[in-house]
């Protein structure tokens, strides 16, 4: 691909924006070379105003979610987006989160722009686990996790039962839950389908992969052996 296509698809402006860049000489190798806007050179080689190009297709990140901002590119308010830096919601193939949590909702959220990736880890075949820390505005009554474990529960306007998920009880008003789908606004619905309200949810896990200490409005790039570990280490 020509670098001027490249570096456009990267975020860093239109096309012609691009071609600007390079009259100026801000598109430079890493020995300091002015590029040209049609030259083939190793990604990693590419500086913009000295500094290295963004990373290719195939980006990868983890978020900390902080309750307030919404998974959306174009909601009014605060987006994921705004915690990213600005380029990376302008890059083609679009860099898109995989599934969504609630504007309400904190805690691990992944983002790529590898189609592949994204529909593997959200397919319904895949079941990966995803951990949930639930505070509640009612105290567990008992009978919560069996229900839950069951299989047969239903939620409202849903044609199909929900998986088994797993209800672990910390204090009598928090919980972890695991899931092993990703319906619509799931763990409030199921927590309102026996009675209670989700005061609080955070979602602490996504298959193997843990938050591990990232603060909140912080994200990082995921490289090949944290993406294995989304798919490992899960029953
Ligand atoms: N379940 C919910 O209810 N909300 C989320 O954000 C994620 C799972």
């Amino acid at each position: 691909m020509k670098l001027v296509r490249l570096i456009a698809n990267l975020g860093y402006g239109s096309r012609k924006q691009v071609a600007a860049m390079f009259r100026q000489g801000r598109i430079t190798a890493a020995d300091g070379a002015v590029l040209y806007a049609d030259d083939q050179v190793e990604h990693d080689q590419v500086r913009v105003d000295g500094d290295p190009l963004d990373p290719p297709q195939g980006l990868v990140l983890m978020l900390h979610k902080p309750v307030g901002v919404t998974c959306s590119t174009r909601d009014p308010g605060r987006l994921v987006y705004d915690l990213l830096p600005p380029r990376y919601r302008l890059r083609s193939p679009a860099l898109s989160t995989v599934g969504r949590l609630d504007r309400e909702t904190s805690g691990l959220l992944l983002l790529t722009d590898d189609g592949a990736l994204l529909h593997r880890i959200i397919s319904p075949r895949s079941k990966l686990s995803k951990v949930y820390e639930v505070a509640l505005a009612q105290p567990l009554r008992g009978g919560e996790a069996e229900r839950f474990a069951s299989g047969t529960l239903m939620l409202e306007s849903e044609q199909t039962p929900l998986l088994p998920a797993s209800l672990e009880i910390v204090t009598p008003t928090q919980a972890r839950l695991t899931l092993h789908e990703g319906r619509y606004h799931q763990v409030r619905r199921m927590f309102a389908a026996v009675g209670n309200h989700v005061v609080a949810l955070h979602r602490s896990r996504v298959g193997g992969l843990a938050l591990d200490g990232l603060e909140e409005g912080r994200w990082r790039r995921l490289d090949p052996p944290d993406i294995a570990s989304v798919f490992g280490g899960d029953a």
